[in-house]
């Protein structure tokens, strides 16, 4: 039987296959631009100053994809719709939130296959935070 070299098994992750943690700061960074200037997005973020937001969503993005743990060695378990509980998620708040989402995935120039899976995800995960109606 012809053996297989150590570790010539072993698949590489949707966060490394895109570039790693660059890739995914450029991702937030070019959203987070969008949700500054948004009416409807920017009073609901708490804090002045969005870096240390923009930072939470880095780090989440990261480890959803297969990259380090970073995200829930800092915050725990993501638990995101209850973490979304103090917002208003309406579909104007969806809407808006997956524009500024749009324009960063294709500030990223990804291959067709992992732009459609990141893209996916995000309208899936989305429509998953309204909590509401109109
Ligand atoms: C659908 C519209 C959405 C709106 C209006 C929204 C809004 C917000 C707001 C206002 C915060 C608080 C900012 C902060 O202090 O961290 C937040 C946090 C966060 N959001 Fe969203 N969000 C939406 C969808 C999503 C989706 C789809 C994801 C995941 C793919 C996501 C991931 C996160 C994460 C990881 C945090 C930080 C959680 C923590 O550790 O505290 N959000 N979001």
């Amino acid at each position: 039987m012809t053996q297989i070299p150590h570790g010539k098994l072993e698949t590489t992750t949707f966060y490394e296959q895109v570039g790693g943690e660059e890739t995914f700061r450029r991702l937030v960074r070019r959203f987070y631009e969008g949700v500054a200037g948004d009416p409807v997005l920017r009073p609901m973020y708490p804090e002045e100053d969005l870096g240390p937001a923009e930072d939470r969503f880095a780090l989440f993005l990261m480890q959803y994809w297969g990259g380090p743990r970073t995200y829930s060695e800092n915050r725990g378990h993501p638990r995101l719709r209850m973490r979304h509980n103090p917002f208003r998620v309406d579909r104007e708040a969806h809407d808006a939130w997956l524009r500024h989402m749009r324009d960063a995935v294709d500030s990223l120039d990804l291959s067709p296959h992992h732009e459609k899976q990141l893209w996916d995800y995000m309208v899936y995960a989305a429509a998953s935070m309204i909590n509401t109606p109109d």
